[in-house]
């Protein structure tokens, strides 16, 4: 068995997986069941002066098919009061397995109130500072580390483009220790489309987009920080496979956490992915994720690579689906032969008219055509 235990500040989790802030962590009933299901850690719902009071619905699954594994949702921050997470919440969750981070947003104004108290309970293990201005966490990283030595990790949103870097540095120089990456991503605009009214409550019906359509953008963004800065960062953004973890920890996350996975497929999910995380790593005879970790970084290409691409095909794996050539877009590709599997079957490849984009080797379900230069190690 591969040992999935993660070292996170210090703090030994049994998993990588951290619940991440959601509305599976609304309260202590909530962390419980999620430490019970597995969880190696849980991040609170974002505390704030006011509790928050949600517009209706404000969580609502995608009409496309494609995006099934994503959500939108318009849900604010904590809807207990600040004040009975200090006073129950939290010394309700002492003794708590693997780590506990609480979630503090959005002022340095209302960190000034909320952090000391929040750390006077002595059972939170780091802080999360959540702003949803860029200008605001800095000044927000700050008023916390004024007042504790506990860890705290920035969380970062791609909603700031690439100046979220910019902002990734300002947080270190205010005190963090290291990123949750990624928030959210939005706004977005979903119509029904039987009645023209929008799908979901709250201002202008505008809503943030999670799951498995921003985990490619969350993927980028981790990378990009781990190689830039020296520090934890906690992959987040649509994970709901164990090769979705290995990947996010190939590009180098400390570990990752999770909110839509275990919101769609119940907290079950988390011992699920663990028993499936194990066994891709034994199968694989990876002792621990660390043998793993941060191992495509330097595979991360700094420069175009232009060489035009060769291809290997293997006639006897073809079904005569031609999706290689309906997908090209430039008319390169025929095939000669009619039967299926038949060794006498003929790629022709116009290489006047190929520009080498790789499409119709990504489409090949059976794998016949296959990259004759690209290296496999790197696929
Ligand atoms: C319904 C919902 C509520 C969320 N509430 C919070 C929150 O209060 N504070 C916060 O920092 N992130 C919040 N998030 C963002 C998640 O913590 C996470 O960063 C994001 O959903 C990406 O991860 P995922 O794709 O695994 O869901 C929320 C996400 C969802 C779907």
């Amino acid at each position: 068995m591969a040992n999935l235990r993660t070292r996170l500040f210090g703090v030994e989790m049994p998993s990588p997986f951290v619940l991440a802030s959601g509305p599976l962590s609304y309260g202590a009933e909530g962390i419980w069941a999620a430490y019970r299901a597995g969880a190696g850690g849980v991040t609170t719902k974002t505390l704030r002066l006011e509790p928050a009071i949600n517009p209706t619905p404000h969580i609502v699954v995608p009409r496309s098919s494609n995006l099934r594994a994503t959500l939108f949702n318009s849900e604010k921050w904590a809807d207990l009061p600040w004040t009975q997470w200090v006073e129950s919440e939290l010394p309700a969750l002492k003794n708590h397995p693997g780590i506990l981070i609480v979630s503090l947003g959005h002022t340095a104004a209302e960190a000034q109130v909320i952090a000391g108290p929040v750390v006077e309970t002595q059972v939170v293990d780091a802080i999360e500072c959540v702003a949803y201005r860029r200008d605001a966490l800095p000044s927000l990283v700050r008023a916390v580390r004024d007042r504790t030595d506990l860890p705290i990790l920035a969380k970062l949103t791609f909603n700031w483009g690439d100046e979220l870097y910019e902002t990734a540095q300002a947080a270190l120089d205010a005190g963090a220790n290291g990123y949750t990456a990624i928030d959210s991503i939005g706004p977005t605009l979903e119509i029904d489309v039987n009645t023209g009214q929008p799908r979901i409550g709250g201002a202008g019906n505008r809503a943030w987009m999670s799951g498995a359509a921003i985990r490619p953008v969350a993927q980028a963004v981790v990378a990009e920080l781990v190689s830039r800065f020296n520090v934890p960062v906690i992959g987040t953004g649509g994970i709901f496979s164990a090769e979705d973890a290995v990947e996010m920890t190939m590009v180098g996350a400390a570990a990752v956490s999770v909110c839509t996975a275990p919101l769609l497929r119940g907290l079950a999910w988390f011992g699920k992915s663990s028993e499936r995380l194990n066994r891709w790593l034994d199968e694989r005879g990876y002792a621990d994720l660390a043998e793993v970790r941060g191992i495509a970084l330097s595979r991360l290409h700094t420069a175009d690579g232009t060489t035009p691409l060769t291809f290997d095909f293997e006639p006897t794996l073809c079904t005569l689906c031609r999706l290689c050539i309906i997908v090209c877009a430039y008319a390169a590709r025929q095939i000669e032969g009619e039967k299926p599997r038949d060794s006498e079957l003929k790629q022709i490849l116009d290489t006047e008219r190929c520009r080498s984009c790789g499409l119709c080797v990504e489409v090949c379900k059976p794998a016949a055509l296959r990259y004759g230069n690209w290296p496999r190690e790197q696929r």
